[in-house]
């Protein structure tokens, strides 16, 4: 069994570990820090469900190895509120209801994370782009897309509310650093 030693700084805390070469990141995420916010369900780089942020990056956890993250930084869904206070993502998430299972929301928000830092006003034809690889089974991707905008004018400094996302019936985007573009991304249901 080849095992990789390595330091991996997650949600801001280091962490010294060795790993077997062929375990995945979402593996050593659940199993071993035990972060189980990161969701498995595809287990094939399909759905989003997965998705973290390496270096600021959205990759899906179920198809890199840990070791890749080798001296990165790590954030999930447990890194993004603090203490009591809500990420403003989530805050947004949650007054949208842009959820129902709620089995999707981890790596939606983190890829909505993604998204606002690299684009932080997107339009809803940007973020539906951006999203195509999350996939939600339960909701429609409606309010999903007024959450995303909404926090994106929270970020923004503007104004809390929901306009602006009016008739939009698809939220499914996101061909970015996931490498998973094309294979889905229907405009919604
Ligand atoms: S579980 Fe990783 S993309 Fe679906
Ligand atoms: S809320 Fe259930 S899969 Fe998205």
């Amino acid at each position: 069994m080849r095992e990789i030693p390595m330091t991996v700084v997650v949600n801001g805390e280091k962490h010294e570990l060795t790993v077997p070469a062929w375990e995945t990141l979402i593996e050593c995420l659940r199993d071993r820090l035990g972060l189980l916010g990161v969701k498995k369900s595809c287990d094939v780089q399909v759905c989003g469900a997965c998705t973290v942020l390496l270096d600021d990056r959205p990759v899906s956890a179920c198809t890199v190895l840990a070791f890749e993250a080798r001296g990165k930084s790590l954030r999930t869904i447990e890194g993004l509120a603090r203490g009591d206070e809500l990420h403003p993502v989530q805050e947004a998430f949650v007054e949208h209801g842009a959820l129902q299972c709620g089995f999707c929301t981890p790596g939606m928000i983190m890829a909505t994370v993604a998204l606002l830092g690299e684009n932080p006003r997107p339009t809803a034809d940007e973020v539906k782009h951006y999203m195509r690889g999350n996939i939600c089974r339960c909701t429609g991707y409606k309010r999903i897309l007024e959450a995303i905008l909404d926090a994106s004018r929270r970020m923004s400094g503007g104004a809390k509310g929901n306009g602006g996302a009016k008739g939009n019936d698809g939220a499914k985007g996101n061909d970015g650093a996931k490498g998973n573009g094309g294979t889905k991304g229907t405009d919604g249901r």
